[in-house]
C-alpha cells in the first residue's frame, strides 16, 4: 500500500498532516440551512396560499361579473336605438301626411323629401350599427330595413308621379278656358249655333267637373263617370269654329293624360298602403322597448347585487387590513426581537471568536513548542549517540594518560636517585654508600623496565593520540551535520548528506546492515541541514523499525529519474506500517512508540521540510515486510520556497 504527501496528489493521498484545516465550512453551512427563515415568509403554507389566491380571483371575478353587468355603456346604446327607433316613426309619419297632402292635392316639397332620405339613411345606419346590443332588433332589422328602402323608392316614385299628374291636370285646366273662349266667339260668328254650343259646353264643364272629382277621389266610379263624360263629348256635336278643333283635341289628349298619371299614382299610392314599414317599426318599438325595459329591471338588479357585493367585499378588505396590520405589528414585534438576538449572538460570537483566537494562539505556541521539544530530543538522541561514539576514544586516551602517568613516578624515581648517584661520583662518597645507592638506581631501573616503560609510553602515547584524531572526527561529522557554521541555503550532494547523517547515526546501526546504492545525481539548491534532519528521522525509524532483528537492514539509494528532480530512498526490512496505521503517519503526534521514546512529530516535521523543498515524500509499507520512504526533491526549487521549519 503506497501513500503520497498531498502534494503528489495521488490517487491515495491517505495522509493529511493538517486535519484541522478541513471541515467546519460544510457543518456551518448545514446549520445556516437549518436555521427559520426571516419572520413573517413561511407561516402560511403553500396550499393555504394557494387557497387565497383562488378565492381573491374568485371574489374579483364576481366584482368584474357585476361590474360588466351594470355597465351603463350598454344601456347607451340601447337608447341609441331607441332613439333611430323614433327618428324612423317621424320619418316614416312625415310620409303619411306627406302622402294625404299629396292626395290632397297640395304640393310637395322636394327639399324635405331629400332631407327625409339623409335622415333615413343615418338613423337605419344608426340602428344597423347598435343592433348587436338588442336580440329583437338584430333579428328584424333586416326586414324593417327593407321595408323602409322600399317605401322611401315608392315616395319618391309616388311624389313623381303625383307631380306630373297634377302637371297634366293644370295643363287641361288651362286649356278648357280657352275652348270657352274660342266657342264664345263662334257664337259671336255664328249665333245659330247657341244651342249646339251651349250642349258642348255643358259637356266640357262635365267633363271638367268629372277630371276634378277623379283627381280628388279616384275609384272605379269614377273611372266610370269620367269615361261616360269623356264619350259624351267626344260624340257632342262640334260648332263650327276654326280654333276649336284643335284645342279640343289638345284638352283631351291632356285629360288622357292626366287620367293615366293619375291611375299610376294611385296606384302607386295603393302600393304605398300595402307596405309593411309602419306595423313593423311599430311591432319593433314596442317589443324593443319591452326588451329595454326588461334590461333596465335586470341592470337594476345587478346594480343592487353589486352595491350588497361591493359592500361585503368592504367588510372582508377591512377584516383583512386590520388581520394584515396585526400581523404587521407582529412581525414588527418579532423583528425587533430577532434584531435583538442577533445582536446577542453577534455579541457571543465575538467573545467566541476572541477566545478561539486565543486558543488557536496558545495552540500555535504550544506546536512550536512541541516541534522544539521533538528538536530537542532528537537533539538529546543525537547527543547521546556521540557521547558514546566519543566514550570509546576517550576511554584509550584515559587509559592510556592513566598509564603514561604510573610510568612517570617509576622514571622521576629512578632519575632522582641516578641523580643523588651522579653526585655521589662527583664529590666522592664511600664504598659503602655508593654501593648503596647503585643497588637503589638499579631497583628503580628494574621496577621501570618491569611496567614496560619505556617502549610502553610511545605506544600508549600513540593510543591517546589516535583516540583524540578520532573524537576530532566525530566533532567534525556532528558540525558537518549541523553545518551551524555554512549558509543556510547552499548547493548540497544528497549522498554526502545521507554519509554524514549515518555517521551521526552510527551508534544505532551497530547491527543493522546499511547497503547503500548512490546513483550519480545532480547537486540540489536546498537547506542541507534541514535536509539532514529529514534523513535523519527517517533513518532513525528504519532503525527503531528493524530493532531485535539479527538480519536488519538499511537500503539508501540515490537516483534522478529526471534531470529535474532527485530521488532519495530510504528502505528498510523491518516491522511494516498496518493499513490502517499508514494514512496517519504524517499526522503531527501520531506514533506507535511507548510514552517517551516517541513524539509522532518526526515524520511531520520531514513532510513539512520537504513541502517547504517544493518536493514531496511518499511511502510504501506492508505490516510485517519493511517499508520504503522515498523523497523527490526538484534540484532548483521554486522561489523562497526553501523555508525555515
Ligand atoms: N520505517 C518505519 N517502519 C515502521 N513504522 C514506521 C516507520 N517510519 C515511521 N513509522 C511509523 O510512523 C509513526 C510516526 O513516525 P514519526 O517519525 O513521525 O514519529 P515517531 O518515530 O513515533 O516519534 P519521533 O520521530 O518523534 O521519535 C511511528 O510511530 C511508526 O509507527
Ligand atoms: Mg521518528
Amino acid at each position: 500500500m503506497t501513500t503520497q504527501s498531498p502534494l503528489a496528489g495521488g490517487s491515495d493521498t491517505l495522509a493529511t498532516p493538517h486535519p484541522g484545516r478541513r471541515g467546519g465550512t460544510e457543518d456551518s453551512g448545514r446549520k445556516r440551512a437549518s436555521q427559520p427563515g426571516p419572520i413573517g415568509g413561511g407561516t402560511l403554507n403553500s396550499a393555504k396560499m394557494a387557497a387565497i389566491t383562488v378565492l381573491a380571483v374568485v371574489l374579483v371575478a364576481g366584482l368584474a361579473f357585476l361590474y360588466y353587468k351594470t355597465d351603463i355603456g350598454e344601456f347607451r346604446r340601447q337608447v341609441q336605438i331607441a332613439s333611430h327607433l323614433r327618428e324612423l316613426k317621424d320619418i316614416d309619419t312625415r310620409w303619411e301626411s306627406e302622402l294625404l297632402r299629396l292626395q290632397n292635392d297640395s304640393a310637395s316639397t322636394p327639399l324635405a323629401a331629400a332631407h327625409a332620405a339623409e335622415r333615413l339613411r343615418r338613423a337605419l345606419q344608426g340602428i344597423e350599427d347598435e343592433s348587436s346590443v338588442s336580440r329583437m332588433v338584430s333579428y328584424s332589422f333586416p326586414e324593417l330595413k327593407r321595408a323602409f328602402n322600399d317605401k322611401a323608392a315608392l315616395m319618391e316614385k309616388y311624389r313623381i308621379t303625383a307631380a306630373e299628374a297634377r302637371q297634366r291636370l293644370d295643363t287641361a285646366l288651362v286649356t278648357a278656358p280657352d275652348i270657352n273662349k274660342s266657342l264664345r266667339q263662334a257664337l259671336l260668328s255664328n249665333p245659330r249655333q247657341r244651342d249646339r254650343i251651349t250642349a258642348f259646353e255643358q259637356s266640357l264643364g262635365a267633363v271638367q267637373a268629372e277630371v276634378l272629382r277623379f283627381n280628388l277621389a279616384p275609384d272605379a266610379t269614377q273611372i266610370g263617370r269620367l269615361e261616360a263624360r269623356l264619350a259624351a263629348l267626344r260624340q257632342a256635336e262640334l260648332p263650327a269654329s276654326p280654333t276649336l278643333g284643335p284645342l279640343l283635341e289638345k284638352f283631351l289628349a291632356t285629360v288622357d293624360q292626366f287620367y293615366k298619371a293619375k291611375l299610376a299614382e294611385q296606384e302607386l299610392y295603393n302600393r304605398l298602403q300595402y307596405i309593411t314599414a309602419g306595423p313593423r317599426l311599430d311591432t319593433l318599438t314596442s317589443a324593443f322597448h319591452r326588451e329595454l325595459e326588461a334590461s333596465v329591471q335586470e341592470k337594476e338588479l345587478f346594480r343592487t347585487a353589486l352595491i350588497t357585493y361591493a359592500g361585503v367585499l368592504l367588510i372582508l378588505l377591512s377584516h383583512i387590513g386590520a388581520q394584515l396590520r396585526q400581523s404587521y405589528l407582529d412581525i414588527a414585534a418579532a423583528n425587533a426581537a430577532l434584531k435583538e438576538a442577533n445582536e446577542g449572538l453577534e455579541r457571543r460570537v465575538a467573545e467566541r471568536t476572541q477566545e478561539l483566537s486565543q486558543a488557536l494562539k496558545s495552540l500555535e505556541e504550544s506546536q512550536s513548542m512541541l516541534v522544539q521539544s521533538e528538536k530537542m530530543s532528537s537533539l538529546g538522541q543525537m547527543v547521546a549517540g556521540v557521547a558514546h561514539e566519543i566514550n570509546t576514544p576517550l576511554a584509550y586516551v584515559k587509559n592510556s594518560l592513566e598509564t603514561v602517568e604510573g610510568q612517570i613516578s617509576g622514571m622521576s624515581e629512578a632519575l632522582t636517585e641516578t641523580e643523588k648517584l651522579l653526585r655521589m661520583l662527583r664529590e666522592g662518597a664511600d664504598e659503602q654508600t655508593f654501593g648503596r645507592q647503585f643497588a637503589l638506581v638499579n631497583s628503580a631501573i628494574t621496577r621501570l623496565k618491569g611496567h614496560g616503560a619505556p617502549e610502553d609510553v610511545a605506544k600508549l602515547v600513540q593510543d591517546g593520540q589516535y583516540g583524540i584524531t578520532q573524537i576530532a572526527e566525530i566533532v567534525g561529522n556532528l558540525r558537518n551535520f549541523s553545518r551551524l557554521d555554512r549558509k543556510k541555503v547552499d548547493r548540497y550532494n544528497v549522498a554526502d548528506g545521507l554519509e554524514s547523517t549515518l555517521s551521526i547515526a552510527k551508534h544505532m546501526l551497530k547491527s543493522i546492515d546499511v547497503k547503500k546504492q548512490y546513483n550519480p545525481v545532480p547537486a540540489i539548491t536546498c537547506s542541507p541541514s534541514q535536509l539532514n534532519q529529514v534523513f535523519l528521522n527517517l533513518i532513525t525509524n528504519a532503525a527503531q523499525a528493524t530493532e531485535g532483528r539479527a538480519d536488519g537492514e538499511i537500503r539508501l539509494t540515490t537516483r534522478a529519474p529526471d534531470p529535474g528532480h532527485v530521488e532519495i530512498e530510504v528502505a528498510d526490512n523491518g516491522k511494516g506500517i498496518p493499513a490502517d496505521a499508514l494514512p496517519k503517519i504524517f499526522d503531527p503526534f501520531f506514533t506507535t512508540k511507548e510514552v517517551g521514546k516517541g513524539t509522532g512529530l518526526g515524520l511531520s516535521i520531514a513532510y513539512k521540510i520537504v513541502e517547504a523543498h517544493g518536493g514531496r515524500i511518499s511511502v510504501d509499507s506492508k505490516a510485517g515486510a519493511g517499508t520504503r520512504f522515498i523523497v523527490r526533491l526538484p534540484v532548483h526549487p521554486p522561489d523562497d520556497t526553501v523555508a525555515v521549519v
